[in-house]
């Protein structure tokens, strides 16, 4: 079947989630974080998504933000940064972190052509709205679909058959695009066309199914479509 639907995770693949971490190391008062800010940022994304899977594992769901906040007090901690107004700040900037350069211009090109786009997200409704309109791609994006829905996280199929349920399109029919190898593996496995996006060069995840594209950036993308 040809491609009908540009699927997108959020963060890491539209919205760059070092930038919260990035900008406030770089703001007045914030020195002792800007001394640590790569690990900061390393930590908080691992701890948010080691915290979505043991979350579903255990039956103990949770909504993303609470998870994000949760990441983010132990990564603090781990790097010995004992700051209320900083936690606060960091926060405020997750709300409206920036979208990838070629972001923009690629979605564009997939609406020009009549495809549907949309995210598929671990993300709250209110917090991935909140960064697609500050980011500036809101109007590029015909919906986006959240794990809050079915309350279980990514690579629950039950996450990526809300594709099917709000474009009423088979599974053949989708392109499903994530910077997260292991989202990219699920999706691959639900019977998506999936694309990795490996911004950093990192190896294949081992897992049950592997991506059927891999690419560095998502310039490419309308190509697959
Ligand atoms: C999301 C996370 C996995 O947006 O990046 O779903």
């Amino acid at each position: 079947m040809p491609i009908t639907t540009c699927i997108f995770d959020a963060y890491g693949t539209l919205l760059d989630v070092n930038a919260a971490a990035r900008e406030a190391a770089g703001e007045p008062g914030h020195q002792k974080l800007a001394e640590v800010w790569p690990k900061l940022a390393a930590d908080w994304r691992a701890k948010q998504l080691q915290y979505t899977w043991l979350r579903a594992v255990a039956d103990q769901h949770c909504d993303f933000w609470q998870v994000t906040q949760d990441g983010l007090d132990w990564a603090m901690e781990a790097s010995n940064l004992d700051d209320p107004e900083l936690r606060e700040r960091l926060l405020a900037l997750y709300y409206e972190l920036a979208a990838y350069p070629e972001v923009p211009d690629m979605l564009a090109t997939l609406k020009s052509r009549g495809l549907n786009t949309a995210i598929l997200t671990n993300g709250t409704p209110d917090m991935v709205s909140a960064a697609c309109g500050s980011a500036g791609i809101d109007e590029l994006l015909d919906d986006v679909l959240s794990v809050q829905s079915v309350g279980v996280y990514k690579p629950h199929d039950s996450v990526y058959a809300l594709v099917e349920q709000r474009f009423n399109c088979t599974r053949d029919e989708v392109l499903f695009v994530s910077s997260n190898g292991w989202d990219a593996a699920g999706a691959a496995g639900f019977g998506f066309d999936t694309v990795w996006v490996n911004r950093a060069g990192d190896p294949l995840d081992r897992l049950y199914a592997t991506p059927d594209h891999i690419l560095t950036d998502l310039t490419t993308i309308p190509d697959f479509a």
